[in-house]
């Protein structure tokens, strides 16, 4: 057994953002594919993995009485942005936990092979670990009317996921530092405060559900 084996591991999933994008008739993690809600399908994912001991989830206000009925973990209400959302998580979860996993409900099927990829590297001894693939698309920076500026060397390039691991204490200190960077991640705080992230290997099952097409592309997933 290795030295940091016996450290506690919590997840926080996330799941009070509106799904603007994917416009369906309710908030993005209680969407249906195969049956069961996004977010069911996120926690259900974390709590097959052994050393995952405890999980919250953040909701909408007006939805936490539902995400407890469905997940029947300990629920709390999220924020305007993505990282207050992960601020009420890490709230509720309290100073027990060593390492923290934040999820977005947004991404039903990320396996089990990556959060050992993580834990491995927080392990190590990294402040935050995460999952990553290569980016596939060609990207190039434009100005406001559409002229290409640059083309961006993709050899440099990743396109991150979720989960992403952290120690508690330097996911902590990071959201008290932040103040309203309104970051897309939390490595992009940890980042901020000078911590050390290290990039682990992703899953395209990792995808994150965005647009109406991503659901097309669930429930292909979910029927195996
Ligand atoms: N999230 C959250 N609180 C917010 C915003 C986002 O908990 N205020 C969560 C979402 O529920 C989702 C994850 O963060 O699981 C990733 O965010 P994203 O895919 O952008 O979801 P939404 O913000 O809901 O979608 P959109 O940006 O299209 O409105
Ligand atoms: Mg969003």
């Amino acid at each position: 057994m290795a030295a940091h084996d016996h450290l506690i591991v919590a997840a926080i999933v996330v799941a009070a953002g509106s799904g603007s994008r994917l416009g369906a008739d309710v908030p993005k993690a209680f969407v249906r594919v195969a049956g069961r809600s996004l977010l069911e399908h996120a926690v259900a994912g974390l709590r097959a993995h052994p050393r995952v001991t405890s999980c919250v989830v953040v909701a909408p206000a007006d939805l936490v009485d539902l995400a407890r009925e469905l997940t029947g973990l300990n629920v709390v209400a999220g924020g305007a942005t993505r990282q207050e959302s992960v601020d009420a998580g890490l709230r509720l979860l309290g100073p027990d936990p060593e390492l923290v996993l934040v999820h977005d409900a947004a991404r039903p099927f990320a396996p089990v092979a990556v959060i050992d990829r993580v834990l491995a590297a927080l392990t190590a001894g990294a402040d935050a670990a995460i999952p990553a693939l290569p980016v596939t698309d060609t990207i190039k920076q434009v100005d406001e009317v559409g002229h290409v500026l640059s083309t961006v060397d993709r050899g440099a390039l990743v396109a991150v996921q979720t989960p992403q691991g952290f120690r508690r204490a330097a996911l902590v200190a990071a959201h008290a530092n932040a103040a309203r960077l309104d970051a897309t991640d939390d490595a992009a705080l940890v980042e901020a405060s000078g911590g050390q992230v290290q990039v682990v290997r992703g899953d395209e099952r990792s995808f994150k559900i965005t647009v109406p097409l991503d659901l097309a592309l669930a429930e292909v997933v979910a029927r195996g």
